[in-house]
């Protein structure tokens, strides 16, 4: 069993600081929040990077709101119900299609410039979007905008307290509240932290998987500390994995935006033909894991390990004037995506689950809040709707914000852990184990599952359970420690889920079950699993 922490620790014997809020993590959603909570309180904003390490700095495509009179929020929840597939909650939905316009507001007004043609925001359009409305920033830099724009702000604003190359350690908790976290320094030396609410922003966990879109901060580390800490963790056998990575000898699995297919560009195989007719009617505009799970067959039947993107119909001034990022990317690897066809193969993008939280971003533990991609709003379901994410991470950021403004100073007191019983330190080499458990994801719980593969997965990861009974202390053992965490709670889910439904595919259930199946998973390090409602349900 994990246990509730992940090293041992006195809180007697250690320097307590004491703030009005913790914030963990420097994505979108923790830029934001500490930004609109810095109003009127103190924040700690504590990363274990930089503000540039995050997964929102990579984010290409954009983020997705009502801003035109063509569009409307029934049309933006209508995309979104039907790309969760069933497991969307709709309260939550509805939250994020009427509040998304005023988040997208509030960027601009902390200095986010977003891309605009004849005085209007220029608008494209992705995957399952049945409107362009995916504002973007210097093409097809969005991410990178956005945390330009947020992170000026925070490094300016004197009531926010930064530490950078901070790891986090565990959340403090006592009597089924979040006091605060245990934090080691950059020199090794740890100190307590206490605030009347703690803001988890972590992000996902795209470094389960061999091949990943993420940076290699993504290592589901809050997901992780919530889970110990006894907090709900829903629907991690979702993951997305996007259709479309740059597939290239030497090259870092690189993002290409689903913008370049909703500019137009086809997905060929390595014969050169068109396929996605063949798979859905949306063609390369089908939903996310429709498109990745027809390249992964396509794939296997031309025996190869990647597919084509070509959008070589497109003018040359579109193409570099839209995705001045790839464009220049792929060239570096000596690929010009106005003359060649790109080689492209799927890759773990994003995690669906994640903390269960409720409209107002509360888990089920009292003070502690998770954000962004950490959290499970309810607003993806089995499949998050492209360029939804940034939206959820201000929308919720926001609504986080309005209701720590009403909690009342929290007490400075929490559980120690049970005593120092860890003193063997780790040996071997930890690189070997963090590329073993990732190849493992990919083989037994990626893009398709079965249970025999999936309980061969699980006993593998289960067998190195005894590391946590090791003295922890370095940063990549941490992460990996977390990343055991994150991928038990994946193929414990896809296990127990039998059907098919959005990310999560199982060749022995190929079909969604309703009737069985309309349902979350929950998992609890106290409680075990088990499946709730969804809320909306009939
Ligand atoms: C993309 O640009 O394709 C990624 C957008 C997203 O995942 O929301």
């Amino acid at each position: 069993m994990i246990p509730r922490y992940v090293v041992d620790f006195d809180l007697d014997q250690l320097p307590r600081i004491e703030t009005d809020v913790i914030v963990i993590g420097a994505g979108i959603a923790g830029l934001f929040t500490a930004l609109k909570l810095s109003e009127t309180k103190q924040v700690l904003m504590i990363t274990k990077k930089s503000l540039f390490d995050s997964n929102t700095r990579y984010a290409q495509g954009g983020i997705a709101a009502v801003m035109s009179d063509e569009d409307s929020p029934d049309f933006l929840a209508q995309d979104t119900l039907i790309a969760g597939a069933g497991l969307c909650d709709a309260a939550a939905v509805d939250v994020l299609v009427h509040e998304g316009p005023q988040g997208v507001q509030e960027l601009i007004r902390y200095g986010t410039n977003f891309d605009e043609e004849d005085g209007h925001f220029a608008l494209t359009k992705e995957g399952a979007h049945s409107q362009r409305r995916i504002l973007h920033a210097n093409g097809d830099a969005t991410g990178f905008e956005i945390v330009r724009a947020l992170a000026d702000k925070v490094k300016s604003d004197p009531r926010i307290e930064l530490w950078d190359d901070h790891l986090v350690l565990d959340l403090l908790t006592e009597e089924g509240e979040c006091r605060g976290a245990l934090v080691q320094k950059p020199d090794g030396t740890r100190v307590a932290v206490f605030g009347r609410a703690t803001i988890l922003c972590t992000g996902g966990a795209g470094q389960l998987y061999r091949y990943t879109t993420n940076p290699e901060v993504a290592t589901g580390d809050g997901v992780a500390m919530a889970y110990r800490a006894g907090a709900d963790i829903r629907d991690m056998e979702f993951n997305q994995f996007h259709p479309t990575s740059l597939c290239y000898p030497g090259a870092p699995r690189f993002l290409i935006s689903e913008a370049v297919r909703g500019e137009g560009a086809y997905l060929r195989n390595i014969r050169g033909d068109r396929f996605m007719e063949n798979y859905h009617p949306q063609l390369e505009l089908a939903p996310r894991d429709v498109v990745a799970r027809a390249i992964v067959s396509e794939m296997e039947a031309t025996k190869s390990t990647y597919v084509y993107i070509d959008i070589t119909h497109e003018t040359p001034e579109l193409i570099k004037h839209r995705f001045p990022t790839i464009y220049e990317y792929c060239l570096n690897y000596g690929l010009d995506m106005t003359t060649d066809w790109i080689p492209v193969a799927p890759a773990s993008h994003y995690m669906m689950g994640g903390v269960k939280t409720n409209l107002h971003g509360e888990t089920s533990i009292q003070r502690l809040f998770a954000c962004g991609e950490a959290s499970s709003t309810g607003v993806h379901g089995a499949n998050r709707l492209a360029s939804n994410s940034l939206s959820e991470a201000i929308v919720f950021g926001q609504r986080i914000v309005d209701a720590v403004n009403k909690l009342s100073p929290n007490k400075t007191t929490a559980d120690n852990s049970s005593g120092s019983e860890r003193h063997a330190a780790l040996t071997g080499a930890l690189i070997e184990r963090r590329l073993k458990l990732q190849k493992g994801m990919v083989r037994y719980a990626g893009l398709r599952r079965d249970r025999a593969g999936l309980l061969k997965g699980l006993d593998d990861l289960k067998k190195q359970l005894p590391l946590f009974q090791l003295c922890l202390t370095k940063r990549e053992e941490l992460e990996y420690a977390n990343l055991l965490t994150c991928a038990l709670l994946v193929t414990e889910s896809a296990l127990s889920r039998e059907e098919s439904r959005g990310g999560h595919y199982r060749e022995d259930y190929p079909q969604r079950d309703d009737l069985n199946w309309h349902r979350h998973t929950i998992m609890n390090r106290e409680n075990g699993i088990r499946t709730e409602r969804v809320d909306g349900d009939v």
